[in-house]
Formats: structure tokens, sequence, C-alpha cells
């Protein structure tokens, strides 16, 4: 297939297309190059680059011709982010997915579009969203990525567009930019900085290495049936403060990095999804959570380069300064 990959310089973006271009494919990635893009992610992979927004009509057009389908990975994705400013998450999450289902229309491309399973919002102990659910979002990210779930969803109904959506959970690897928990501490940890933890460190997380978020979204491409969703877990759930201690060990740090700081307004408790309807169609994990784990902060120790380049950036230290100076400080 010749396929378009949106945010494909992202983080699970270019493991996609890394794993795409092995299995054969022929790749465009359509990627806007954000704080969050980079090309680095994609250094040694043949594919052909465009530079564009989604939300771009013209752009993607240009981008699809030829296409069969298109994997949609592109989006503003940190909820930190979206609580301290949350209009490029409309632009992108929800107006550049309309521009996506139109042009699949338009076109008749297959479309898988990545979700995540904070669109069903936090879940008491005991319990697992099933794909079916109720959408019951808590943060502007995750409220903007629900509005463009519902989207892809009309689409099929009102256009039979060829579309499917994944939703998965917190995903961890090589290759992620350091705002997000893991490569945020394990970085931290590896300079000797604090770990900030937000509010008693009990909720629960989900981690699903990148390598089976991408396995479950190809399967989905080559298998997935037209207007269905499918839950991507990882069946690791782990409170925030025990994944914090495993860094440490990891990075042969001690607990007495660890700051509690003030919570996430809205702070989701915790998540967890039920993936049989995925298994149903042959998906399997491959990567435990200690290897993983293990590999994941091998990568970051080995590969300083990478994250200090990003770390040191203006972009990265005014973030880091208005997320976490006031916390830190208290
Ligand atoms: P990321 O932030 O690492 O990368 C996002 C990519 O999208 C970047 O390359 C960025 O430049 C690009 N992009 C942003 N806006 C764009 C636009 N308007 N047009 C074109 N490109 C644009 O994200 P990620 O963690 O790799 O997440 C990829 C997808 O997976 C997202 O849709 C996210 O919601 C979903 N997801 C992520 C996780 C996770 O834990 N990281 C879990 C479940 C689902
Ligand atoms: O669940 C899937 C989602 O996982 C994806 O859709 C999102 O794109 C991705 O960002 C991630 O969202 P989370 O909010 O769960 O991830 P984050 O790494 O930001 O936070 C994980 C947990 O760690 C969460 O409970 C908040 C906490 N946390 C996070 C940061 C950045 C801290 O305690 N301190 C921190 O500094």
């Amino acid at each position: 297939m010749r396929l378009l990959v949106t945010g494909g310089a992202g983080f699970i973006g270019s493991h996609f297309v890394r794993r795409a271009v092995r299995a054969g494919h022929d790749v465009v990635v359509l990627d806007k190059l954000t704080y969050a893009g980079n090309l680095g992610n994609l250094a040694g992979v043949p594919q052909d680059f465009r530079h564009g927004d989604i939300a771009d009509p013209g752009i993607v057009e240009a981008a699809a011709r030829g296409c069969d389908a298109v994997v949609n990975f592109a989006a503003e994705t940190h909820v930190d982010r979206s609580i301290i400013h949350g209009a490029d998450f409309l632009r992108t999450n929800v107006n550049g997915v309309h521009v996506l289902l139109e042009e699949a229309r338009r076109s008749e491309l297959r479309l898988v579009h990545v979700s995540t399973d904070e669109v069903y919002g936090d879940l008491p102990p005991g319990r697992s969203s099933r794909e079916g659910d109720a959408l019951q979002p808590s943060s502007p990210y995750s409220a903007a990525k629900a509005a463009g779930d519902l989207l892809v969803l009309a689409y099929v109904r009102t256009y039979a567009v060829d579309a499917m959506i994944t939703r998965g959970s917190n995903t961890y690897g090589p290759n992620q930019y350091p705002e997000k928990l893991l490569p945020l501490f394990v970085t931290n940890a590896l300079d000797g900085e604090p770990l900030p933890l937000y509010g008693d460190g009990k909720q629960v997380r989900d981690w699903l290495h990148v390598d089976d978020h991408c396995s479950a979204i190809e399967l989905v491409l080559q298998d997935g049936t037209k207007g269905e969703v499918y839950n991507v877990g990882g069946g690791n759930e782990v409170e925030n403060v025990e994944i914090t201690r495993r860094v440490l060990e990891l990075t042969g740090t001690d607990e007495s990095l660890i700051r509690p700081v003030a919570d996430r307004p809205g702070h989701d408790r915790r998540y967890s999804l039920d993936t049989t309807k995925l298994e149903s169609i042959g998906w399997t994990r491959s990567r435990p959570l200690d290897e993983g784990l293990a590999e994941t902060v091998e990568w970051y120790r080995a590969n300083r380069h990478w994250w200090e380049a990003i770390k040191q950036s203006p972009e990265y230290r005014a973030y880091y300064e208005r997320q976490y100076a006031s916390r830190l400080e208290t």
C-alpha cells in the first residue's frame, strides 16, 4: 500500500513509519513539525516527507494523492499543555481530523484514526472501559480527542467513509519527547534533577510499549472493520509512584529525587481498557513492562544528544519553567 502517515515525525508515528517501511509499504509522512515533531526520529528511514498542517485541506490533498490509506497520529498530545492553552488542541485534534475525513471521503481512502483511552474518562477500581462505553473526557486534550473520534464515527455513518479508531493507553519507548511522565522522569533522574510527582502519586496508568501499540494499529489497518473502535491496552496498570520507583532503580538513583508537587487540575485517577475485541482479531502483546522499561531507560542513557538538544531549547525551558517552577518552589 501507499500510506499517508500524518504526525509521522512524532513519537509513536515515527515508530509506525519504520514498521510500515519494513513491511514493504510506500510511506508519505505529513507533519507540521511542532515542538514535538522531530525529523531526527526518521533518520535513515526511506519515506516521502511533506512539511505541513493536517488542518490545511490543500496540503492534505497534495500529500494524499496516490495513497490508499491514511493513518493519523497528528495531534497535540500533552494534557498539561492543554490545561495551559487549548486552542492548538482544537485546531489539530478536531479541525485537522475533519480535514482528513473530507479527504478520505473525496478520495475514498481507508483511515485509521489513532485515539486514546483518555476519552472514556477515569474509572473506579475493578472496571475496564469497553469500546461502546460513554465518552467522559476530563481535560481539554481528551475532550478534543473525543470530538475527533465522534467526527470519525459520524463520517462512517453519514458518508460510509472506511474509517476505524484505535484507543491506546499510556505509551512508552525510545524517542518520546521528554514532557510526559516516563521520559521526563528518566531524563531528570539521569541528570540528578527532581521528579515532580503530582498529588498523592496514586493515580493509575496502563503502560503500553510503543512496539505493541504500533502492531495493533498495523493490524487494524489490515484487518479492522469499518466503523469499529479498538482498545489498545498495555495490561500493565501501575500507580505513578510505583513506576517512578522503577525509574529510580533503573537509573541507579534514590527516592530523595521524588518531589511531591501540586496536582494536575481535573487529574484522572485511573484508566483501564478491556482489549478483548482487538485480541479477537489476532493481537497479542510482545513487550513485557520490565524488559521494555529497562530497554527504554538504556535508550535514554545512550542517546543523551537526542534529549539534551530538546531540553536545552528555549521552547522547552519556557514550558518547564511555566509548568514546574512554582510547583517545585513550594
Ligand atoms: P507526539 O506529540 O510525540 O507527536 C505528535 C506529532 O504530530 C508531532 O510530530 C507533531 O509535529 C505532529 N503534529 C501536531 N500537530 C500537527 C498538525 N496540525 N499537522 C501535522 N502534524 C502535526 O505524539 P504521540 O505521543 O506520538 O501521539 C501520537 C498519537 O497517538 C496522538 O494522536 C495521540 O493522541 C495518540 N496517543 C498517544 C499516547 C501516548 O501515550 N503518547 C497514547 C494513546 C494515544
Ligand atoms: O492514556 C493515554 C494518554 O497518555 C495519551 O493520550 C496522552 O497523549 C499522553 O500524554 C498520556 O497522558 P497522561 O496524562 O496519562 O500522561 P503523562 O505522562 O502526562 O502523565 C502520566 C501520569 O503521571 C499522570 O497521572 C500525571 C502524572 N505526572 C505527569 C507528569 C508530566 C506527574 O505526576 N508528574 C509529571 O510531571
